[in-house]
């Protein structure tokens, strides 16, 4: 976006920087009162002092025997030396500001899956300067991939070949199209809103290595393109429910399209979670303010204009667009698309091996800005849990705990449709607590009744999971966006990207800066490594920053981040099998134009030790955003997101050519582990 260079510091350009949080919770007087004496520690400048203060790795002192011998099981079975080689074992990558994807020496870059590569269908090909059709869209990759994983084909050496799952999280229309987004006597024209739909949601292309090391795209059967259009089944407690009904689906069971997919997680039984992250822009009510449903407004759909003008486009078959528009036209749900807007914010549950499946919307899990959904190491004969960020300023961790238990010989595959979805409360000791939103829980009932704010049913609780944590006293958070466990021990990470809109009376111990330019990484550590557990203990990784204003934190004390390693705006973050943790960055405004810290870039980190290294540095305009290895752990894919989106990139095709969000095979030229 043009506007991007006037933004200030740190502020995201994608759509998620809004303080939607109207609750007043934890500015509790005694989070208060810590907060503001670790602020003076923290604005001496961070060093020794933090190390007291946030008491230094309390979470990640030990492994978990019973998750340690699963490990180095898993490591063997896929032929992955341990103990590796120390990691990061590389050269790290300086600060640069270079249009192109730059790893260190030793390494090799590959680029496949760019935006408009054709993937299925009739397999048109790319034309540049934005020249495809919607229909030609629909058969070829999204526009600015996001979170992703790699899944084995049964009887391939996934090492080889296998399916690459991607999320396509929104579009530059000033690429998609000839001239940018039009708009006639105040409507969009159909043909340019079909193909910015088509742009969206997720593709599963089946990828394989040749005999020179090259990876190619295979013409295979499971190749598939869902977008924002793909008609999708309502599942678990929102399914039926009345504020789900349209006049697509008077039963309120099915509804269509994925949007603002941005990160991801998977399953244990092989398929693919895709997370709806900004949809509420797409979206609008112009009804008066008084009748606009609570379910709408504390999300933020907008009142006068959706962001592309969608639901502009006009009449046509179906009311592909006019579902857009939200506000209470007919005379009853069944009529209209009052409700079209409650279909969105969920996680969707994909069956990439099935490519007639019907992607199913996991409504248990809550609804909210997601920005992932990741799982605590699954542990046979327990529940599964899964964890998940919301990102927008001040908004709020939840996990999701399963009602049933796991078996790996006989998963449910349905086992995302029931459960208990909680929310964190960090407290100022160090300690975390998780409080459920379940309308049979007394405690819920009881805050619920003190914050004088009725749920009809859990239907009603979920499709407000926001006011749901309002009320049990969540604790806000700056911006939380990916996550991942440590296969080691179960620890959870989780980037806190930044947050221009907390000041310095707001800052507890969980987000010690205020504003928070920079972000942070935190961490948890559940009681008794049980997935399902209430009570937790979390420490702080790191804060970002430049070296004056940084910190690592591990048992063995706190240092500063060097040149080698200065980052801001942590997003992505991701731990490969083998415990090493990859960060992300998404800087944007003038943190990215002018800052210390480069065009946005990955880093591999080491968890015990605290050693982090700059692994790539991406192009013009972009942010570096999924991951994801081979199980050997020897092809890396890395997402190149919205390249040349501030100022001008010509990656990855060159000379005059449009920029393209792409993937990137990275490889060790000696055939090696990445990031020894
Ligand atoms: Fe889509 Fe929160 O990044
Ligand atoms: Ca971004
Ligand atoms: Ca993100
Ligand atoms: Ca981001």
């Amino acid at each position: 976006m043009t506007d991007e260079i006037q933004r200030p510091y740190g502020v995201d350009s994608d759509f998620d920087t809004e303080d939607s949080n109207r609750s007043s919770n934890p500015v509790f007087a005694d989070i208060l009162a810590k907060a503001l004496s670790r602020r003076a520690v923290l604005g001496a400048g961070v060093g020794a002092a933090v190390t007291a203060t946030l008491a230094g790795s309390v979470v990640e002192a030990a492994i978990n025997p019973a998750l340690e011998s699963d490990f180095e099981k898993g490591l063997a079975a896929k032929r992955i030396p341990f103990p590796l080689p120390a990691r990061p074992g590389f050269t790290a990558v300086p600060v640069g500001r270079a249009d192109a994807v730059v790893v260190p020496a030793g390494y090799n870059v590959q680029v496949i899956h760019r935006w408009g590569d054709p993937i299925t269908g009739s397999y048109p090909a790319y034309r540049d300067g934005g020249l495809n059709t919607a229909e030609e869209q629909a058969q070829q990759v999204g526009q600015n991939t996001d979170g992703m994983h790699w899944f084995p084909i049964y009887e391939q050496d996934p090492n080889q070949r296998g399916l690459l799952v991607v999320n396509h999280e929104y579009i530059d229309q000033p690429k998609l199209h000839p001239n940018g987004a039009t708009t006639v006597n105040g409507s969009r024209p159909a043909e340019e809103v079909r193909k910015e739909i088509n742009a969206h949601g997720v593709s599963i292309a089946e990828y394989a290595r040749g005999a020179d090391g090259q990876w190619a795209l295979v013409r295979g059967p499971l190749n598939r393109r869902i977008t924002g259009a793909t008609p999708m089944e309502i599942t678990g407690p929102v399914r039926g429910h009345p504020k789900v009904v349209t006049k697509y689906s008077p039963s309120g069971t099915m509804t269509r399209g994925t949007l603002n997919n941005c990160a991801h997680g998977y399953t244990p039984w092989g398929t693919y979670l895709t997370c709806e992250e900004n949809w509420a822009g797409y979206f609008v009510n112009r009804d008066p303010a008084a009748s606009r449903p609570r379910e709408h407004t504390r999300y933020g759909v907008p009142s006068s204009a959706s962001r592309y003008g969608w639901d502009t486009a006009g009449a046509s078959p179906a009311d592909e667009f006019v579902r857009f528009n939200c506000s209470a036209t007919g005379a009853s749900a069944a009529a209209d698309y009052r409700n079209e807007v409650n279909g969105q914010g969920w996680v969707v549950e994909i069956d990439p091996y099935n490519p007639n499946s019907v992607p199913k919307k996991r409504t248990a899990m809550g609804r909210f800005a997601h920005e992932g959904a990741f799982f605590a190491p699954p542990r046979v004969g327990e529940p599964l849990a899964y964890y998940m960020g919301d990102d927008s300023q001040n908004e709020y961790v939840y996990k999701f705990v399963t009602a049933g238990i796991y078996n790996p010989f006989s998963p449910d595959r349905d086992m995302l449709e029931r459960g208990t979805l909680y929310v964190a409360i960090f407290n100022p000791d160090g300690s975390g607590r998780w409080a459920a939103l379940d309308i049979n829980d007394e405690a819920f009932r009881d805050a619920a009744r003190r914050a004088n704010v009725t749920f009809t049913d859990q239907g009603d609780v979920l499709l407000n999971t926001r006011l749901a944590a309002d009320v049990v006293g969540a604790t806000r958070m700056d911006r939380p966006e990916w996550g991942w466990a440590n296969p080691r021990n179960g620890v959870a990470y989780m980037t806190m990207t930044n947050n221009s809109a907390r000041t310095a009376a707001q800052v507890n111990p969980a987000n010690p800066r205020g504003p928070n330019p920079f972000g942070h990484i935190i961490r948890w550590r559940e009681d008794g490594d049980r997935p399902g557990a209430t009570t937790f203990r979390w420490d702080i990784f790191c804060l970002s920053g430049t070296e004056a204003d940084s910190a690592i934190i591990t048992a063995n004390g706190t240092r500063s981040l060097t040149a080698e390693n200065i980052h801001a705006s942590p997003d992505g973050l991701w731990f490969d099998d083998a415990g090493g943790l990859w960060i992300q960055t998404d800087m944007s405004g003038s943190q990215l134009a002018s800052g210390p810290f480069g065009h946005n870039a990955m880093l591999l980190a080491d968890p015990v030790t605290g050693n982090m290294k700059r692994f790539l540095v991406g192009p013009v305009g972009q942010e570096v955003t999924g991951v994801v290895t081979t199980p050997n752990l020897r092809t890396m894919f890395v997402g190149i997101q919205h390249p040349g989106e501030t100022g001008t990139s010509r990656w990855p095709d060159g000379g005059s050519t449009r920029a393209r969000s792409a993937i990137c095979v990275v490889t060790k030229a000696d055939g090696g582990v990445i990031g020894t």
